[in-house]
């Protein structure tokens, strides 16, 4: 399926050039060779290049040209160095000129292989960070009688300053609630800063939170802003707030009672001006009875309680999303999909359990999975089988998947794996694993 990262091997030694690319070309990369800095730089504004491979010294250029050649023209571009006559001045210059590694001729096969797959991963992890962002950022569709509602308690809620705690099923869109609240108050101009506590490892919470001084911790080699400082005047959004630990919740009562940051390390405090939201997709005070969560941190939390409906008691909403996510999604991959009327009966026949996001993704799978630019029930029901109701698939289900499709959306995100694997609802190591199987 040639959808492993395609490479550029610039290297003026025609013995090191046939090895180093006959072999790449057996592990599965995509390789064009240049022996001269002039047709690499030809190459290189023709075509995007996710990895250079690039010799130091060429000709009247050199391989740092080729670096920044290659970075001026693609920031992400992942560039390998290599030489035989390495010195500290061409390592310096190779990391200030964003070099993604160096490494000394000769080498060993593996060794470059292992180099080549270091810099893959980083490109997926910044594909990821691409996908988070497209995210629509303070959008709400529906009109639903308990959306009516909700947009009524927001827009009250939003221009005081109070401490609002929103609740609501996972994918019921507590962080566009969160967003909106920010947007429709009179920080708006101010940041908003949020921090997923049950992502963030509880040892590393309270530095992230409060800040850190250079030194007071190990690994903490500068001073580190905290969140809570980084949001003053504006707004901070404590998301999962219910996996927050016991003992850092008596830290965070504390900050409620007194609104002060002192850094780790640092022996004074500083006043912050921050308001304060906070989300839990299970319902706080249920926590509370079990002992999981303290009663008082609850009561400061829970100024302004804001529910969010789960989708299957919006009437009508699920086919205002579902237009709502075609149109994005047509607009996305420039397709022009359209639901057959069979399709829509389908989708408000469901459940949702995973609501708006499995709807969203849902869509998005659909748009770029259908074969004629129509979607039909069958084709509804035939994604919702497949996934679980947060889009991933069952792993014994990835046989069904047939090659065809994977090209499809391949195509369409432009080799993006991170999407890929979200459209087609499994695993990113899923879809490796199958890339690799077909391109055996
Ligand atoms: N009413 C809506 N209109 C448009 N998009 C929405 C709406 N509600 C949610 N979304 C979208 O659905 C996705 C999930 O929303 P969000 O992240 O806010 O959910 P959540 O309640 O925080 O879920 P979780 O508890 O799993 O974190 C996002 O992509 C969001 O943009
Ligand atoms: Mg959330």
């Amino acid at each position: 399926m040639g959808e492993m990262a395609k490479l550029l091997l610039v290297e003026d030694d025609t013995s090191v050039r046939t090895t180093v690319s006959t072999f790449l070309e057996m592990e599965g990369y995509q390789v064009e060779v240049a022996s001269s800095t002039g047709a690499a730089f030809k190459r290189l504004a023709e075509e995007r290049f996710p990895i250079v491979l690039s010799d130091i010294y060429l000709d009247a250029r050199t391989g740092l040209d080729v670096l920044n050649e290659a970075r001026r023209l693609n920031p992400d571009c992942a560039v390998i160095l290599m030489t035989g006559r390495g010195s500290m001045e061409t390592v310096v210059s190779a990391t200030r000129g964003g070099a993604f590694d160096y490494i000394a001729k000769p080498f060993d096969l593996d060794t470059l292989l292992a180099v080549i797959r270091r810099a893959e991963a980083s490109l997926e992890a910044e594909d990821e960070v691409a996908e988070e962002n497209d995210l629509p950022e303070s959008e709400m569709i529906g009109s639903s009688a308990p959306m009516v509602e909700l947009y009524k308690l927001i827009s009250r809620v939003a221009p005081t300053d109070s401490t609002v705690l929103i609740e609501g099923e996972t994918g019921t869109g507590k962080e566009v609630v969160a967003r909106l609240i920010h947007k429709n108050s009179g920080r708006s101009h101010m940041p908003f800063e949020a921090v997923d506590c049950g992502a963030v490892a509880s040892s590393l919470l309270e530095s992230e939170l409060f800040g850190a001084l250079r030194g007071s911790f190990t690994g903490a080699d500068r001073d580190r802003v905290g969140l809570l400082e980084a949001a003053n005047k504006g707004t901070v959004f404590l998301d999962e707030v219910g996996d927050v630990e016991p003992g850092f919740q008596l830290k965070l009562l504390r900050f409620l009672q007194e609104r002060e940051v002192r850094p780790l390390g640092a022996n004074k405090a500083r006043k912050v001006d921050v308001r304060v939201i906070s989300a839990s997709n299970r319902s706080l005070q249920d926590q509370v009875k079990d002992g999981k969560f303290r009663e008082d941190l609850y009561f400061r939390l829970n100024v302004v309680r804001v529910v969010l409906p789960p989708l299957r008691e919006r009437h009508g909403d699920v086919a205002l999303l579902a237009h709502f996510f075609l149109k994005k999604y047509n607009e996305a991959y420039r397709l022009e999909a359209r639901f057959h009327p069979s399709a829509m009966a389908a989708l408000e026949a469901h459940a949702w359990p995973g609501n708006v996001r499995q709807l969203q993704h849902l869509v998005e799978r659909m748009v770029v999975l259908c074969e004629d630019g129509r979607i039909r029930a069958e084709q509804v029901n035939a994604s919702l089988q497949t996934t679980t109701e947060l889009g991933i698939t069952a792993t014994g289900s990835l046989a069904d998947l047939a090659t065809e499709q994977i090209r499809r959306v391949l195509d369409a995100t432009h080799g993006n794996k991170a999407k890929a694997a979200r459209i087609l609802g499994i695993e990113r190591k899923t879809l490796y694993r199958k890339l690799a199987k077909l391109t055996e």
